[in-house]
């Protein structure tokens, strides 16, 4: 149930080789505007003004031919060219000319007169993995313009989706029909023609591609003419217009006999034209896209009016691409390339992120790959800025929770612990996007637009200086903020001297985030703010350097009489700068009136106040109009209560009494995050005296939502149902409410009523673990059977079934016995557990403390048998040790690890440090039971002698709200024959 690190199914995609790129122009990052004009040139002083290039697909030997001519000039005498070339591009050595071009800018230190047109002579041609150098025979002066021209043969790409590649698809007749496609992104347009590869050339391309005459040929540009090929009636060789300056990863095609569609609504008129938009796909799904034009035509509309500029090319093609293998979209400037899933998606937000970089990433390119971060950020803001705005319903209550809420949990972790998951470097973009978001309600709405606006339009104008081409429409991170900040100090809405870039700093470089606290002193009327670093999980006390963390922090405040949904705008500021002392403000509402510090998640960070304005919260939280305070603003006070009471910050009575108001809460927003909570919670008392309470007050929380499973989940409810109701019910069933446990039961016996029950799994998975878990010793028997005797070979049976199966056995199980007895099972039956299997027993054990203690007694009682057993296996053994000992959270536990230790130290070898690291961790986890304990003990008994009183609305609310969509609509709609 652990929420992962992903968002709503909008992937975190991450730009693979961000880390493998060359590093060469990455300068640090508090680079200022001057880079455009300290240039840092990198090959040979030499720069490329122009290309043409000609291919000509061979589809049936996979090769290509291709011929690229290139304009280059130098800044400085030169007698060699260094091109790159990957080296499956074979080249012969007298395929390479060299022309002196007879246009020579005449420069003042040259009293030559231009000469005609005449051939460099090559004294030799070099290649090495990366390059091809051409020697030439004569030092060329600067300014001197040559023509290369290169012919050369390639191969096309027949196994994935990258640089030039082909592939081929099936028609409902069976017929085969090919394509062939580029993506040359980061660096793959070398495997297509010898280029100035790299990021900072930025050229304009003439492209002439042949293609079949039964086919059609797209690129960045429309056609210029088609002309006839002599010799060869079937083909035809398209000439597409010059594009615009770009770099050579732009550049794509694609060639195939899909067909196009045309939206029914016009893009707007802006910079004097209108974006003519196709999509294209197999003639067998373009039914499937027919909605796809329109809602393209919308967002394009939508962000032609954000960013006040068209995408500046005269046409945008759209392509859903059939076994399209890449991970993201291929988004050309003017020819976007998707699976074909992916495109004939209803929803908008994808749509609208990748429509995003027509402008912020292809009409301006991020000036280094580093920069490509905060474009993806900002971009990904953007794109649900948008989508909120045209399909609110796509994200209502997902986002920004989602990102959020793994970020609080992500970087709450103890020190150390997200190096071993990779957490930070996935959470990285989506902290950025975050960030930005902040940003959004810092400036607020119409001045963060101003700000695109000018990002875009400032990047369109040439520095002075720079020879056209060079760093043209390309962007650092800096330059976003710069836009910001351009817009803040016209309108004055950050206090002096402090900048945008020194706010963006504090949160994206540092890979922390801050919990703030809110002091109010109810006597004199004021408010204390201080921050440090947040930290959820328990762990040794902060070393100076970690405890040094600081962030330059937006206060915006909302309280009860003032509430006002339009103004997000900072009352304060808390910053890094005067960390030293505290900030005081005079209070902005009355003793009796609660405030809130950072209301709709503006800034990335919980916040924890006095425990007077805690219950003024938890109070109003119950009163009637509870619902001034927005949703999302409701879900981050119960969502900061407890996870601030879990990391020890807050009195756990103040957490228990933020659920109260639950009673009569209708909005999935606030309960989503709530079940990850109960269960962290839950596992840390599991085991202790007060977990059965803590599970009876569940049951009373939660009855209201459970429904009868469904069948068809997906029947055209929002997804946010299914969700709530698979919750619901997993927490009930766990909680041991009993019509939960009764419907498993009675599906699981149809299972073992089955004449033949190791052909197929009649149960769905959500009944296996209440059955183990709360059923009889022959359920659970039968299910390890099944897990013995499932078929290895069956076509029919996936071995993920098994795994569940085997999953569910060991980590629902609650009974001691049971576990044993798939322990001995396991360990001693070779035939029927791979050592997988045995790993996999050990980590669902730790999951409850009837299964961290039941493997404890049993490797304490079997310490030879198992040490020899797995001797040959350091992983089972290190395994084995560590889930039996590093789970506990009582002193009798402890006492128990502290036992085996002593009588066994010297057998432990690798292990070792297990232990010791499990006892540390012990001492701590009983330092936060000792504490809260009894506060939760005291708090369920004095809650549950009153039983909580479900509002009745809400048992009706909740009954239709969640009933099974397919119900109604089976009697509704006759199925079509
Ligand atoms: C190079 O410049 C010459 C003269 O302007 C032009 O004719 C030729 O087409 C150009 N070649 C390329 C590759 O742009
Ligand atoms: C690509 O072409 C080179 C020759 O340039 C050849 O050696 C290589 O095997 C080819 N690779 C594939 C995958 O066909
Ligand atoms: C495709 O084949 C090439 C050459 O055999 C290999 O280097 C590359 O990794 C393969 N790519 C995929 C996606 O399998």
């Amino acid at each position: 149930m652990r929420r992962s690190a992903l968002k709503l199914g909008i992937s975190l995609i991450l730009f693979v080789a961000i880390d493998a790129f060359p590093k060469r122009l990455e300068r640090s990052v508090d680079l200022n505007e001057q880079h455009k004009l300290e240039w840092v040139c990198i090959c040979d002083d030499l720069w490329p003004l122009s290309y043409i290039l000609e291919i000509e697909p061979l589809i049936t030997e996979a090769k290509f031919k291709g011929r690229v001519r290139i304009n280059v000039t130098w800044t400085e005498g030169a007698d060699k060219i260094s091109l790159h070339v990957h080296p499956d591009l074979q080249i012969s050595h007298s395929n390479v000319r060299v022309t002196r071009l007879n246009d020579v800018h005449v420069s003042d230190d040259s009293a030559e007169e231009p000469k005609a047109p005449a051939p460099v002579r090559i004294s030799k041609t070099e290649r090495n993995p990366k390059k091809l150098v051409i020697h030439l025979d004569q030092m060329l002066r600067r300014n001197v313009i040559c023509e290369i021209d290169i012919t050369y043969l390639g191969n096309i790409t027949t196994n994935g989706t990258s640089d030039l590649f082909m592939n081929e698809y099936n028609d409902v007749n069976g017929q085969k029909h090919s394509y062939v496609a580029t993506y040359l992104r980061l660096n793959n347009a070398r495997k297509m023609f010898p280029s100035f590869d790299e990021l900072q050339y930025k050229t304009k391309f003439q492209l002439i591609l042949r293609r079949p005459k039964n086919m059609t040929a797209l690129s960045n540009t429309p056609i210029e003419k088609s002309v006839a090929v002599p010799g060869e009636p079937e083909m035809m060789q398209d000439h597409f217009e010059q594009t615009p300056e770009m770099t050579t990863y732009q550049l794509a095609f694609v060639i195939s006999d899909f067909e196009s569609i045309v939206p029914t609504k016009h893009a707007n008129t802006i910079d004097g034209q209108e974006l003519q938009v196709r999509v294209w796909g197999r003639k067998d799904y373009v039914e499937a896209l027919k909605d796809v034009p329109d809602k393209i035509i919308t967002i394009v509309n939508y962000l032609q009016e954000y960013f006040n500029s068209s995408i500046k090319l005269a046409k945008l093609d759209i392509v859903a691409m059939p076994t399209y293998t890449a991970t993201k979209a291929s988004d050309n400037w003017g020819l976007m390339i998707f699976k074909e899933g992916e495109l004939s998606s209803p929803l908008v937000w994808n749509m609208a992120y990748e429509l995003t970089y027509q402008w912020i990433g292809q009409y301006i390119t991020p000036y280094r790959w580093v920069d490509a971060s905060e474009n993806k950020g900002l971009n990904s803001f953007l794109a649900s800025m948008t989508t909120m705005d045209i399909n609110p319903d796509e994200l209502k209550g997902k986002w920004p929770m989602n990102i959020l809420y793994s970020l609080y949990y992500g970087y709450g972790k103890a020190f150390g612990a997200n190096r071993r998951t990779g957490i930070i470097r996935d959470a990285k973009f989506a902290k950025i996007e975050l960030v930005f978001r902040m940003f959004y309600y810092i400036l607020g709405k119409e001045d963060f637009k101003t700000s695109m606006r000018h990002l875009i339009q400032s990047q369109s104008t040439t520095w002075p200086g720079v020879a056209e081409g060079r760093g043209t429409r390309s962007f650092t991170a800096i330059d976003i903020y710069n836009s910001m900040k351009y817009v803040a100090t016209k309108s004055g809405s950050l206090p002096r001297p402090l900048t945008i870039i020194q706010i963006a700093e504090t949160w994206i470089d540092q890979e922390r985030l801050p919990l703030v606290t809110v002091t109010r002193n109810y006597n004199n009327s004021t408010i204390t703010f201080s921050q440090k670093l947040y930290v959820r999980e328990t762990q040794n006390p902060l070393n100076s350097w970690e405890s040094s963390y600081r962030w330059n922090i937006p206060l915006v405040m909302q309280s009860r009489h003032k509430w006002n949904n339009s103004d997000y705008t900072p009352k304060a500021w808390l910053l890094k700068s005067n960390y030293e002392q505290n900030l005081n403000i005079r209070d902005i509402d009355d003793k009796d009136s609660f405030i809130v510090v950072n209301p709709e998640e503006i800034g990335l960070f919980p916040v924890n106040y006095d425990s007077h304005n805690w219950e003024l919260l938890a109070d109003y939280l119950q009163s009637p109009t509870f619902e001034t305070i927005p949703t999302l603003t409701r879900a981050k006070l119960l969502h900061d209560s407890w996870n601030l009471a879990y990391a020890d910050e807050l009195h756990f009575k103040i957490a228990l009494n933020m659920t109260l108001f639950l009673k009569h809460e209708k909005s999935h927003v606030v309960w989503e995050p709530f079940f990850p909570m109960i269960d962290h919670v839950g596992r840390r008392i599991e085991g202790s005296g007060v977990f059965g309470k803590f599970e009876a007050y569940l049951r009373s929380l939660l009855k209201p939502m459970y429904t009868e499973a469904c069948e068809s989940p997906q029947a055209g409810e929002p997804s946010w149902k299914a969700h709530l109701r698979g919750l619901a019910r997993y927490f009930l069933c766990g909680a041991g409410y009993e019509p939960c446990i009764s419907e498993a039961r009675d599906q699981f016996k149809k299972w073992m009523a089955d004449q033949e029950p190791d052909k197929g799994n009649p149960v769905a998975n959500e009944f296996i673990c209440p059955v183990f878990k709360w059923g009889t010793d022959d359920e659970w028997n039968f299910g390890l059977e099944r897990v013995i005797k499932f078929p290895r070979d069956s076509p029919e049976r996936k071995q993920s079934e098994r795994t569940y199966l085997l999953k569910t056995l060991a980590g629902c199980a609650k009974d001691p016995a049971k576990i044993e007895r798939l322990l001995y099972v396991a360990i001693t039956r070779r035939a029927d557990f791979t050592d997988a299997d045995i790993h996999l027993i050990f980590t669902m054990l730790t999951g409850s403390s009837n299964g961290y203690t039941t493997l404890f007694k049993f490797l304490y009682d079997h310490w030879d048998t198992i040490k020899q057993r797995f001797a040959g296996s350091m992983n089972l053994w290190t395994g084995i040790v560590r889930s039996a000992t590093g789970f506990f959270n009582t002193q009798e536990g402890y006492d128990m690890v502290s036992k085996l230790y002593a009588e066994r130290r010297s057998e432990f070898g690798n292990a070792e440090p297990f232990v010791i690291e499990a006892m540390e961790n012990i001492m701590r986890e009983m330092k936060w039971s000792e504490k809260n304990l009894p506060v939760i003990d005291q708090w369920l008994t004095d809650n549950l002698v009153k039983p909580l009183v479900i509002d009745k609305d809400m048992q009706q609310y909740w009954k239709t709200a969640l009933a099974c969509p397919n119900r109604e609509i089976n009697d509704a709609t006759a199925p079509a024959s």
